[in-house]
């Protein structure tokens, strides 16, 4: 899927009533939801299809809760119309763990501490699965550099980069200690 939108061309105006059927992958299942044309893709997670992992904080861009991949590429959820998800697939934090068993990056971010109110937590662990599957073994460098579209106002960040280390090595070293 190509995003369609152009920030130039305004917005057409849309009726309160008016419906527009979403169908995409989410979690590699098909979906569909009825939804107003207007409605972000962060609403249709949420609100329609009830998957309430992702966050919303700003819903202007700039904080990085409402990160999902889309089309494997990590965004800002609260950026895309509905339209604009037609046809892609989505992949949120619900889609990580196969059963009961945590995606490593899930495992790194518990091992860490990296996690404590949690708010922007979704969002970060799908940027770094987007990072790690760009580079599997990054510098805290290129960790910082990658995930710097999300903000975390409780960690400092350090375990999130010591998290991340982690996970691409999937060992059990490599946290900071308390
Ligand atoms: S809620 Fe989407 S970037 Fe903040
Ligand atoms: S853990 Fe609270 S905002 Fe990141």
């Amino acid at each position: 899927m190509t995003l369609s939108s152009n920030p130039f061309v305004p917005l057409p105006l849309v009726d309160d009533q008016a419906t527009y059927r979403l169908s995409c992958t989410l979690n590699g299942k098909p979906v569909e939801a009825t939804v107003h044309p207007l409605s972000t893709l962060l609403e249709v997670l949420r609100e329609d299809l009830r998957y309430t992992g992702t966050k919303g904080a700003c819903h202007e861009g700039e904080c990085g809760s409402c990160t999902v991949l889309v089309d494997g590429v990590p965004m800002n959820s609260c950026l895309i119309l509905a339209p604009q998800a037609q046809g892609a697939e989505i992949v949120t934090v619900e889609g990580l763990a196969d059963g009961q068993t945590l995606d490593r990056v899930q495992e790194a971010f518990l091992a860490c501490g990296a996690v404590q109110c949690g708010y922007c937590t979704p969002g970060l662990v799908i940027s770094a699965k987007a990072l790690l599957e760009k580079i599997p073994d990054p510098t805290p460098e290129e960790i910082r550099k990658g995930m710097e579209g999300n903000i975390c106002r409780c960690t400092g960040y350090v375990k999130v980069v010591d998290a991340v280390v982690q996970a691409a090595k999937a060992s059990a070293g490599g946290c900071h200690a308390e």
